[in-house]
């Protein structure tokens, strides 16, 4: 079985990114896409972005995770600290996080480190959420090996019981993370394969070094 994807090929002729035009400080100039991106109306889940973790087993492994909030100090996501990608974390919290935003023919890379926000942040986060998603956490020890999915709903069912009219406290082995970044690189495609690249580095004095990447 093949299938051959060498006529895929698309002109990114939307917008530009110059050296003139960016904000000095690499989240003002997220916030400035990512209001872009909202605007645009064009993307289902704007917050949505591939989070990559050195895993335990020497790999890297990527999936998709919501941000929930970012601020100057970096980007929030929420996840089972127990999961893969939390041991991973544990062990090295080097991530790397990236949205496409393919309407608007974007792309954002991030490299920093994940660290856990503090527990009160987390609680109000998770008192929040609706009770089904409240209970898919407790319920769910997220990427552990289970038998079959009848399990899982046989134990939201009992829990479901169990929880009636009260509320559910959040699992300590649940939470947030904060990623600080050291560099982020934004990505405008360009006609002709000449894409504009900016990337934002953290210097010593907390400064961010500007360059400009070959595509
Ligand atoms: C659109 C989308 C949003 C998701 N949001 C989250 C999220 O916010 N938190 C989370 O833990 N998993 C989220 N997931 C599931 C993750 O991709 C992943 O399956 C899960 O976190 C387990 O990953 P791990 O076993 O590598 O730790 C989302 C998946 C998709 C496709």
């Amino acid at each position: 079985m093949q299938k051959d994807l060498g006529n895929y090929r698309k002109s990114y002729e939307k917008s530009e990114l110059t050296e003139g035009s960016i904000k000095e400080n690499p989240l003002e100039q997220f916030q400035k896409w990512f209001y872009e991106v909202e605007a645009s109306d064009g993307v289902d889940e704007p917050n949505a972005m591939t989070v990559s973790t050195i895993g335990l087993d020497g790999f890297p492994k990527s999936r998709v995770v919501l941000m929930k909030k970012y601020t100057h100090e970096g980007f929030i996501f929420y996840t089972n600290y127990k999961s893969e990608k939390g041991r991973a974390i544990a062990a090295d919290p080097s991530v790397c996080l990236s949205f496409f935003w393919p309407n608007m023919e974007r792309q954002v890379i991030i490299k920093g480190n994940a660290e856990k926000i503090a527990e009160n942040l987390s609680d109000g986060y998770f008192e929040s959420r609706p009770f089904g998603s409240q209970l898919g956490a407790v319920v769910s020890n997220q990427s552990d090996v289970i038998g079959s999915r009848e399990v899982l709903e046989k134990e939201l069912e009992a829990l479901e019981k169990q929880y009636e009219g009260q509320t559910i406290e959040r699992p300590q082995h649940w939470g947030g993370y904060l990623v600080r970044p050291i560099s982020i690189e934004f990505w405008q495609g360009r006609p002709n394969r000449l894409h504009d690249r900016i990337r934002y580095t953290l210097q010593e004095d907390h400064d961010w070094k500007i360059e400009r990447l070959a595509p």
